[in-house]
């Protein structure tokens, strides 16, 4: 069984407005806990970056990387016991967007009326040349991208995910398959579905599994960095996972991710 791990991937929203800033009690035990229980490596929590403000954070190229980006996440790689640190790569952009490989531009936005939480660009590959320069430079970043669900036949999928396992080798953490796919219905992602559930979200499951076995960097289904669900509000995690999802996807399946808001309960 290749799942081994639980990651809850903190969504942080651009602007977060909210401050819950309740006083937690924490009591750790006085001796160490028995053997082979679960452990929480110190750089379980991330950062996580949407796509279409890629290029405000990591610049446009491997040569205009800003300093003071670098500099903060040297300083929290100092502070994870020489583990990576995780960044995520992700968001409904990156579900709406283009890969381009021979684009020079980072990120190009392609619908200019797009709503403010779904901005569709194209991207070309230096994207992920920056990415492997910031994890050389700050010292190791595990990178967790998403590959998008929306059209599970598209080839661009396939083609993400080859080129960026090419570029990022080991650094390359996990892939996140599909963003929030309880909330296509109500985002109008399923034109002419009418309630896109559970069993329609592990049939295109099937399909893009079957397209990562052939990448431009051959089979990278085997090796097993599959992340998912990542939903986030409609869906029920447990219902998810025992609807046959989790025995249908296991043997690939590195982590269970799901989304969190603060507004969430
Ligand atoms: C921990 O797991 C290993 C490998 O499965 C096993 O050999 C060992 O006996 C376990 N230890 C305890 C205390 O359960
Ligand atoms: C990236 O390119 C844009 C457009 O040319 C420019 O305005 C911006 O300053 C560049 N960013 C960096 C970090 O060099
Ligand atoms: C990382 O730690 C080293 C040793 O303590 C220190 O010299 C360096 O300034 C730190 N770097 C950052 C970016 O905090
Ligand atoms: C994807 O391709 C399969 C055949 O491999 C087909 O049955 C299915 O309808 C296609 N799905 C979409 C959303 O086009
Ligand atoms: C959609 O499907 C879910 C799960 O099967 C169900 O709970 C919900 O009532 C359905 N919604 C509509 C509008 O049919
Ligand atoms: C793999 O993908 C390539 C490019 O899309 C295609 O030409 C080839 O037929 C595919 N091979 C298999 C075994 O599906």
């Amino acid at each position: 069984m290749a799942f081994r791990n639980f990651l809850y991937l903190l969504q942080l929203i651009c602007a977060v407005t909210l401050s819950l800033a309740a006083t937690v009690q924490v009591t750790p035990p006085s001796a160490p806990p028995s053997d082979n229980v679960t452990t929480v490596y110190s750089n379980f929590y991330g950062i996580s970056l949407e796509l279409s403000f890629i290029n405000y954070y990591f610049g446009n190229d491997t040569s205009s990387i800003p300093q003071p980006v670098l500099n903060y996440l040297s300083a929290l790689h100092n502070r994870t016991d020489g583990r990576p640190v995780r960044l995520r790569l992700g968001g409904n952009s990156m579900d709406s967007s283009t890969y381009i490989p021979d684009q020079q531009q980072i990120i190009e936005f392609t619908d200019p009326t797009a709503n403010v939480n779904d901005q569709p660009v194209s991207y070309g590959s230096v994207l992920f040349d920056v990415m492997k320069a910031t994890s050389d430079t700050i010292g190791g970043v595990d990178w967790l991208i998403g590959l998008s669900l929306r059209d599970p036949n598209s080839t661009n999928t396939p083609l993400v995910a080859g080129d960026a396992q090419k570029v990022l080798g080991d650094d390359l953490d996990a892939f996140l398959l599909g963003n929030e796919p309880d909330l296509y219905t109500s985002h109008g992602d399923r034109p002419g579905m009418a309630n896109y559930s559970v069993y329609d979200y592990i049939g295109d499951y099937w399909v893009t599994f079957g397209n990562l076995a052939n990448t431009s960097d051959g089979d990278v289904l085997s090796l097993d960095k599959i992340a998912g669900p990542t939903i986030c509000c409609s869906w029920d995690l447990s219902a998810v996972l025992t609807s046959g999802w989790l025995s249908d996807f296991n043997d690939r399946l590195k982590y269970i991710t799901l989304q969190h808001y603060p507004q969430n309960k």
